[in-house]
């Protein structure tokens, strides 16, 4: 969704800031924008559509836009109002001098807005957005200084937002504020970033600061000056060095990023658990947290999406290793239910981005009703980890594919982990079995790499089904939620009709469904579920439907029913969700990619959901 990029220094900002959007396109926008220093004032770029219309835009400017060292950028994921040139950012106001970019929603701008007419101020756009620049405007009218009316304009404001600012007559100067949305500053070498996140910062510079909400800030040349409310009073907000790979942001050579991180698993999954495991112990790092594990009585999970599915497999783990019963929710639906929670539940919020709007209400609504608050998230720094308690960081690195791989991956990594800390802490799990899952974690990078390996036969058998309409995954106990899982990754990249099913649960509806066109997509690994699985696929095979199996190596038993058949290493039940899930991600991959579609920004979607 919407992204925020800003730079002050001392080399061109017009390229600057494009290489930092286009890192920002993963998001998700239909439009984008940048405003420019220049000689005279502030140059306003805008247009709908891809970035390259916004680039063909600066080229025409003969040089005069390269020459500025300071300007804001925006890529919009359009809410309020189409994605057309006017509604892009920078809204500016309407002398030309007030010029801003927004990331969120200001719930009261249609009461702004009549204000606003009242002064004989008329909007150009349909946005919440240029409510901002035109308020500012109106106080300056009234002699109020640039920073005061800034302030003053934010505490006008009602909803969540991210905002960067310029004004005409303070060249060396971006005001910024947060409440809600990330908002990051680079700090270089005479030189200072802005961004959403700290992806588009990574190839200029490592130190960064987040600005908390309720922060106002001015970036100058001598760098970050955080401010509270009145503007009167400096506050200390701490740097901290980001330790992503310098290319972990980079296509390296691969087609597309959900292929890169598709491949990369073996590494952040290692990263992840090393982080967590050593020497067969488990270390979460969460002093303030360690007294709730055995007080607790609930676990309470709150995610969306792919996210969700992590948090089904991990109602299987935690319940098995630390005997507390766990339940999952939609995180867009908690709120409106009346949930229980209490001190003695443990509130688990699972996302990669930490900016997902739904997730973070929810947790935060958990919280109001008492519960203990953990965040499992890959992003440091984001929402979710200002609000939980404690945070579990996955070392997925930057996932750049609006599909998640690596994230989800690492995510069940880290739940296996939590289930392990949880069940020992409980005296529900004994040294052996703990150390039998430890073992089967540290073995699983490894394993992976060699399923990569099966990445040939699954384009093969991409390539034999790319054509159908519909598909069905089914599997059971916690390979279950991989199905559904594999279901929502084949619809999102390539718009096939995808559902997902336990296996018993055939025969109760989706049974009437199958026939020769209907892949059946069957995870069955050596596991106690093994056998009930193998007659459910029996009852498929006998009306005619083309099954696509994924079984433990050496495993036989549908040789001549199935289609095709998939051997994976035969592992330890609890890393079976992680290994099983990445041949789905490939068969996804390949179908989409057979079907010409854009695997890494399918249609409609965002990488960051920041709206309800
Ligand atoms: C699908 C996908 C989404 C996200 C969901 C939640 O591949 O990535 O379903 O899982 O939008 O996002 P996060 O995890 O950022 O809260």
């Amino acid at each position: 969704m919407c992204g925020i990029v800003g730079y002050l220094g001392h080399r061109s900002a017009s390229s600057i800031l494009l290489d930092c959007l286009k890192r920002l396109e993963y998001r998700g926008y239909d439009s984008a924008g940048m405003g420019l220093h220049v000689e005279g004032g502030i140059e306003v770029l805008r247009g709908a559509g891809r970035l390259t219309g916004l680039e063909a835009k600066l080229s025409s400017l003969n040089g005069h836009a390269a020459k500025a060292q300071v300007g804001i950028g925006h890529t919009r994921w359009a809410t309020h109002g189409k994605p057309t040139e006017e509604n892009a950012h920078p809204h500016v106001s309407p002398d030309g001098k007030i010029v801003v970019v927004h990331n969120g929603i200001f719930e009261n701008f249609l009461e702004l807005r009549a204000e606003l007419s009242y002064a004989g101020i008329v909007p150009q756009s349909q946005t919440d957005t240029e409510c901002f620049p035109l308020m500012m405007h109106l106080m300056m009218r009234q002699g109020i200084g640039f920073e005061d009316a800034f302030s003053l304009t934010v505490d006008r404001m009602r909803g969540k937002y991210a905002l960067a600012c310029m004004h005409a007559d303070h060249p060396g100067k971006i005001l910024l504020a947060r409440s809600g949305p990330t908002l990051v500053v680079g700090l270089g070498n005479g030189e200072h970033f802005v961004a959403s996140d700290v992806a588009p910062l990574l190839p200029h510079t490592r130190t960064v600061t987040f600005l908390e909400d309720g922060d106002i800030a001015e970036l100058t040349a001598r760098g970050l000056r955080v401010l509270d409310r009145t503007m009167q009073h400096s506050v200390r907000r701490p740097s901290q060095r980001i330790d992503w790979d310098d290319d972990a942001a980079e296509l390296d050579g691969h087609p597309h990023y959900m292929r890169k991180e598709t491949f990369e698993q073996p590494r952040a999954l290692e990263r992840t658990i090393e982080a967590y495991l050593q020497a067969g112990q488990v270390d979460l790092g969460l002093p303030a947290l360690e007294e709730a594990w055995t007080q607790i009585d609930r676990v309470s999970i709150l995610a969306c999406g792919t996210s969700w599915h992590a948090g089904l497999v991990g109602k299987f783990l935690i319940e098995q290793l630390a005997r507390v019963s766990v339940e999952v929710d939609y995180a867009s639906e908690y709120r409106y239910r009346a949930p229980l929670a209490t001190d003695k539940t443990l509130a688990i919020a699972i996302t990669q981005s930490g900016e997902t709007a739904d997730t973070i209400a929810a947790l935060s609504e958990a919280k109001s009703l008492g519960a203990r608050t953990l965040a499992i998230c890959n992003a440091v720094g984001s929402q979710v980890t200002r609000i939980a308690e404690g945070t579990l960081i996955t070392r997925a690195g930057p996932e750049i594919g609006v599909a998640s791989t690596k994230a989800f991956t690492t995510q069940l990594a880290v739940l296996t982990l939590l289930g392990l800390r949880l069940g020992r802490a409980r005296g529900t799990l004994n040294e052996a079995e703990a150390a039998a899952v430890g073992s089967a974690l540290a073995a699983l990078p490894g394993q992976l790499q060699r399923v990569l390996e099966l990445a040939p036969q699954i384009e093969q058998i991409a390539h034999e089904f790319y054509a159908s309409h519909d598909a069905l995954y089914i599997a059971r106990g916690p390979l279950y939620p991989i199905a559904l899982e594999g279901a929502l990754k084949l619809k999102e990249i390539s718009y096939i009709h995808a559902e997902g099913y336990p296996a018993g649960e055939l025969k109760h509806g989706p049974i009437a469904l199958i026939d020769r066109d209907m892949p059946i997509i069957a995870l069955m690994p050596n596991d106690a579920h093994r056998e009930r699985t193998l007659s459910n696929l029996q009852e498929a095979a006998a009306r005619e439907g083309a099954i696509i199996a994924l079984v433990a190596e050496g495993d036989r038993a549908l040789d001549g029913i199935a289609s095709a058949v998939i051997e994976l290493p035969d592992v330890h039940p609890a890393v079976a969700p992680i290994l099983y899930s990445v041949p789905l991600q490939l068969l996804a991959y390949y179908i989409a990619i057979l079907r010409g579609c854009d695997v890494d920004r399918p249609r409609n979607l965002a990488k960051s959901v920041t709206v309800e």
